[in-house]
């Protein structure tokens, strides 16, 4: 497979207040400084932030996201945001159907699937996440949930717009724990296969992310791993100089 440039997200979660936008400026300083990163590069702060990281972020090449849409683009939702409105304060993209809102909110494949779609016709990238829970890796059936989420958690066509999945086992999210790399390696594949079944050269071209516990000193070895195509960070992106060393690391 020839090599797919990276992309290396962070995702702030419920974390930061506008002391925080001082990350997204040590981060735009870094990559000045470095120059030629061969990686994409995005930070995904709380919506509360999302406008003015955009605007601190003008000027480099990092790309700012959103943490979840609504389903649709407007109307009686108290306390949603849709696609649009993120575009609209800056994202380029947005991360859908992360395990702590499937588990938080109920979330489906289905309702992730509508996401995404949405996502899609706001004109945002959407990120997917799929990904197991320790009792279903145990049980042996995580191939198969995952599969399944893949199936169901995605649109029937992105158009142009790249296909991005985040792979991220539950169990591995904020536990300091990672499969190991073989089982990395296995589970990228078996999706991979998926896409490429489903979507031919877009499923060839699918950018397929590692979630769970990344973190400066393990991210070397991840990212090499055969159809890792970036990183879904979380804890380790909230400080600007950690995050830039898992994006060095790419
Ligand atoms: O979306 C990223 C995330 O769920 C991983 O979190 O803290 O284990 O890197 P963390």
């Amino acid at each position: 497979q020839e090599r797919l440039r990276p992309l290396i997200a962070g995702n702030w979660k419920m974390n930061g207040t506008s002391a925080a936008l001082e990350q997204i400026a040590r981060l735009k300083t870094l990559l000045g400084e470095a120059g030629n990163i061969d990686s994409d590069v995005l930070v995904c702060p709380p919506a509360t932030l999302l406008e003015r990281a955009s605007q601190r972020a003008q000027g480099s090449a990092l790309r700012i996201g959103g943490q979840d849409c609504h389903a649709n683009p407007s109307g009686a939702h108290t306390g949603d945001v849709s696609a649009s409105m993120l575009l609209d304060a800056g994202a380029s993209h947005v991360i859908v159907g992360h395990s702590e809102r499937r588990a938080d909110h109920g979330e489906t494949s289905e309702t992730v699937r509508a996401k995404a779609a949405a996502a899609l016709a706001a004109g945002l990238v959407p990120i997917i996440c799929v990904g197991e829970t320790e009792a279903e890796r145990l049980a042996g059936t995580a191939n198969q949930v995952v599969g399944e989420q893949v199936k169901f958690s995605l649109p029937e066509t992105f158009g142009e717009t790249p296909i991005i999945v985040a792979y991220e086992p539950v169990w591995a999210i904020g536990t300091g724990r990672t499969p190991t790399i073989d089982d990395i390696a296995q589970m990228h594949a078996h999706m991979r296969q998926l896409l490429v079944a489903r979507f031919g050269k877009a499923g060839e071209a699918a950018l397929l992310l590692y979630g769970g516990s990344v973190k400066p000193s393990n991210a070397e070895e991840i990212l090499r791993t055969p159809n890792v195509n970036g990183a879904l960070v979380g804890g380790a992106s909230l400080l600007a100089d950690d995050f830039f060393s898992i994006i060095v690391a790419a």
